[in-house]
């Protein structure tokens, strides 16, 4: 009887302990090598790091703590570890940012949430958490993302929008292959993606579907904004207006007149009305004003 109590003790123990490995034995990351390599053209200076730690407070503190501090969510699997921690600061400047760009479950990705200068921030203030980290800057050249031409055009019979991409180089027309485009249309409230992800061909083509009842304004133009992100020329986003949505010519609240709007556009006869009733308790105020003149005049 006691033996077999202790060998069901033994076995859970050795169950709970099995478990504790499998879960902080978590997977690596496993990122491609040129991105691995890749290095910020931001200098992380005492500037950067504290940029950093106000993005870091608003998008990470909920899940990873604050560095060092240990106070990281223990409760989710898996955990989401200490970023001051060796095993993070073990990772290259490319691996973190590859980790923050496309995430990997409970690892949200922030590349639609932080622009790319804003996650570069982000490491810069956890590399500030490791006295022997030494900055390898990258050799890459910031200002040749300017040389970038993205034009859109729409064919209404095939429905297609035909994103073309290009650098104009000194040494001539440069296309752009393979690099990723996200096509958004801009709306009240954020942005809303067209289609899915793709890649430009060797060409610098990349074809995505338009939605036939797309509404625009009372016109229809939509206003498309596509954002590129190649090796070579970085991250691109350039706007386009186009006539191809329907046209909605919903009134405003902001351009028409209506009495519940609070902007300067009340409706005619409100104004009259109101002016009407103001001038009206005026005159009865003066009415008496000078029947008290009266009064005081009549010993
Ligand atoms: C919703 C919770 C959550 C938020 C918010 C979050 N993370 Fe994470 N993060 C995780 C989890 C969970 C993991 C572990 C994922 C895995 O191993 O599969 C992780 C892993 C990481 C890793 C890899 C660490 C390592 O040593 O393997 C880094 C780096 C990281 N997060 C950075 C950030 C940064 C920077 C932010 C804010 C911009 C952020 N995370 C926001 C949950 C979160």
């Amino acid at each position: 009887m006691l033996r077999k109590k202790i060998n069901l003790k033994v076995s859970i123990t050795f169950i709970i302990v099995a478990l504790f490995f499998l879960n902080s034995d978590a997977q690596t990351w496993n990122v491609p090598a040129d991105l691995k390599a890749k290095n910020s053209n931001l200098k992380f200076d005492d500037a950067a790091s504290k940029d950093g730690e106000a993005i870091y407070t608003k998008n990470c503190v909920s899940c990873h703590g604050n560095p060092g501090k240990g106070n990281n969510l223990v409760t989710m699997n898996p955990i989401p570890p200490d970023l001051s921690g060796a095993k993070t600061q073990g990772l290259t400047d490319g691996e973190l940012f590859y980790i923050l760009t496309s995430g990997r479950a409970l690892m949200p990705s922030f590349k639609q949430i932080l622009p790319e200068v804003d996650r570069w921030k982000a490491i810069a203030y956890i590399r500030s958490f490791n006295k022997s980290y030494v900055q390898v800057l990258s050799k890459f050249d910031d200002s040749k993302s300017k040389l970038v031409k993205v034009n859109i055009t729409f064919n209404d019979k095939t429905n297609m929008l035909r994103v073309d991409v290009k650098a104009n180089e000194k040494s001539g027309v440069v296309l752009l292959k393979d690099a990723e485009i996200l096509l958004f249309v801009n709306r009240y409230f954020g942005k809303l993606q067209l289609d899915k992800t793709l890649r430009t061909n060797n060409e610098g083509i990349a074809i995505f579907e338009f939605p036939k009842d797309l509404p625009g304004d009372k016109n229809g133009n939509v206003d498309i904004v596509a954002k590129v992100t190649d090796q070579v020329y970085g991250e691109i986003e350039s706007l386009t207006k186009l006539k191809i949505g329907v046209p909605t010519d919903k009134p405003s609240l902001t351009e028409q007149r209506s009495i519940w709007n609070v902007l300067t556009k009340a409706p005619i006869w409100l104004i009259i009305t109101y002016l009407s009733c103001v001038l009206f308790v005026t005159a009865c105020l003066l009415y008496v004003l000078y029947g008290l003149y009266k009064i005081k005049n009549s010993k």
